[in-house]
C-alpha cells in the first residue's frame, strides 16, 4: 500500500521527534518540511529521507497535499495552521499541546475541525510509557473499587504541564465529562512567556460521574521527591476505594490495591520510546475509521476546556460551569486579574525557572 503522505511544520524539538517517528514507520512517507528557520530546516532533512523543504507552510501544503499535516509550532501558533491543514485537503491533522491559548482561539479550531471532519490528533504521547500504561491498566481492573478522585501535580508551569495531567487523570477517569471546575493562582512572571502562564495554579474539577479531579501545577506544586528531573517531577494517578494508583512520570509507579498490597514498578517518560506507537496509531485511525486515536482531538479538547475554565475561574472567581458555550481571551483575563506579588516556592530548585 502507498504510504501516507506527511508535511511538519516546525523543526524544532518536538518536530523533530514526529518526523524522526513518520520516518521510521513504513505506513508514512515525509514529503515536506517547514521552518522560518532555514539552518534548522537543512540540518533536518537529511536524517529523514531528503523530504521537499520549504519556509512557507501554506504554500508547501498547497502544492504537496500531504494525506497528513502535522505541525509542532509553538503555542502562539495554532488556528492558521489548522486552517493550513483543512484546507490542502489533509485527512488527519497532528499537532502539539496545549491545544490553544484561549478558549476563543480553541473554539475556532474545534469548529474548523468538526465542519471539514478532517481527524486531529494532539500530543499527550506520555501516556505511552510503561508505568503510564500500568496504573491505567490497574485503574481499569477494578482493582481500586470505586474511583473517587484524580489527581495530577507538576512543577513545571501550566502552559508547558497542566494539559499533561489533566488529559492523563481524564484518561485514568474514562473521559467523563467535566460538570464545573474552580481554581485559584499566584505569580505573574510566566505571563510574559510564550508558554503563557500563571506561575502557579491549583484547581478542582468537579466530573460528571462524581469523581472529583485535584490538579496542583507550577512553583507551588508539591516536590515529587522520587524524581530528581525538574522537568519530570509530576505525579498523576487515582484513588478508590480499596486502592490508589499513580506514576511519577520521571520514576516509575505504585499502587496500594485490597487483593495485591503494595506495588511498585520502574518507568521513566522517554520520547524515543513513546513516539513510535503514538504515530503508529495514527496510520491505525487514517486505515479504520473505528480506531480513533487515543489522542484524539475530541479527548485533547475535554482537557482543554478544563484548562480555559480554571483560567476564568482564577478571573472571575467561583465555578465554572462547563462545556463551555463562547469563547474569552483567558490569558488577557489573567494578565489583569492574578495579582502581584512574587510566587511563594515549594522548591529552592525551583527559583531558576521563577525568577520573575
Ligand atoms: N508533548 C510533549 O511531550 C511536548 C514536549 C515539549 C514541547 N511540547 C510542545 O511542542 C510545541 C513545540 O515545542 P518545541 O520545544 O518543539 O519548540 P521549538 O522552539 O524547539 O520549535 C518550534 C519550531 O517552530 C518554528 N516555527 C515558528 N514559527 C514558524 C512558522 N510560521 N512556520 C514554520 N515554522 C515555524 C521555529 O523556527 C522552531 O524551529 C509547544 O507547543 C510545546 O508546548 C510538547
Amino acid at each position: 500500500m502507498t504510504p501516507y503522505s506527511v508535511v511538519i511544520v516546525g523543526m524544532g524539538k518536538r518536530g523533530m521527534h514526529h518526523a524522526t517517528a513518520f520516518h521510521a514507520n513504513p505506513k508514512f512517507k515525509v514529503a515536506g518540511i517547514c521552518d522560518i528557520d532555514k539552518a534548522r530546516l537543512e540540518a533536518a532533512a537529511p536524517k529523514i529521507g531528503n523530504p521537499k523543504v520549504s519556509t512557507d507552510a501554506a504554500a508547501l501544503a498547497r502544492e504537496l497535499k500531504p494525506d497528513l499535516f502535522c505541525f509542532c509550532t509553538l503555542p502562539n501558533l495554532r488556528l492558521d495552521f489548522i486552517k493550513i491543514g483543512v484546507d490542502c485537503g489533509a485527512k488527519l491533522i497532528a499537532f502539539e499541546k496545549p491545544v490553544a491559548m484561549t478558549s476563543h482561539e480553541g473554539l475556532q479550531i474545534k469548529q474548523a475541525l468538526d465542519k471539514s471532519g478532517t481527524k486531529a490528533v494532539v500530543s499527550h504521547q506520555h501516556r505511552y510509557g510503561e508505568h503510564y500504561k500500568k496504573v491505567k491498566e490497574i485503574v481499569a481492573s477494578g482493582a481500586l473499587g470505586r474511583v473517587h478522585t484524580v489527581y495530577g501535580t507538576a512543577t513545571g508551569w501550566a502552559a508547558h504541564m497542566l494539559s499533561h495531567l489533566i488529559d492523563y487523570t481524564c484518561w485514568f477517569n474514562d473521559y467523563a465529562p467535566a460538570e464545573w471546575v474552580m481554581a485559584q493562582a499566584a505569580g505573574r512572571g510566566k505571563l510574559a512567556d510564550l508558554h503563557t502562564s500563571p506561575d502557579y495554579i491549583a484547581g478542582v474539577v468537579h466530573y460528571k460521574n462524581g469523581v472529583r479531579g485535584l490538579y496542583d501545577c507550577g512553583a507551588g506544586a508539591p516536590d515529587v521527591p522520587e524524581v530528581p528531573y525538574w522537568w519530570r517531577k509530576c505525579r498523576i494517578g487515582a484513588q478508590g476505594s480499596e486502592g490508589f494508583a499513580e506514576v511519577m512520570t520521571g520514576g516509575g509507579w505504585r499502587a496500594i490495591t485490597k487483593s495485591g498490597g503494595f506495588q511498585t514498578g520502574e518507568g521513566g517518560m522517554n520520547y524515543d520510546y513513546d513516539m513510535p506507537p503514538y504515530i503508529q496509531q495514527m496510520a491505525d485511525w487514517l486505515d479504520n475509521d473505528k480506531k480513533v486515536h487515543p489522542c484524539c482531538f475530541a479527548n485533547a479538547y475535554q482537557g482543554f476546556e478544563i484548562m480555559s475554565g480554571f483560567y476564568r475561574s482564577v478571573a472571575d472567581g467561583g465555578q465554572v460551569p462547563l462545556p463551555l458555550t463562547s469563547g474569552a481571551d483567558e490569558i488577557v483575563m489573567l494578565k489583569q486579574k492574578v495579582a502581584p506579588g512574587k510566587v511563594l516556592m515549594t522548591l529552592a530548585e525551583s527559583a531558576k525557572e521563577y525568577p520573575g
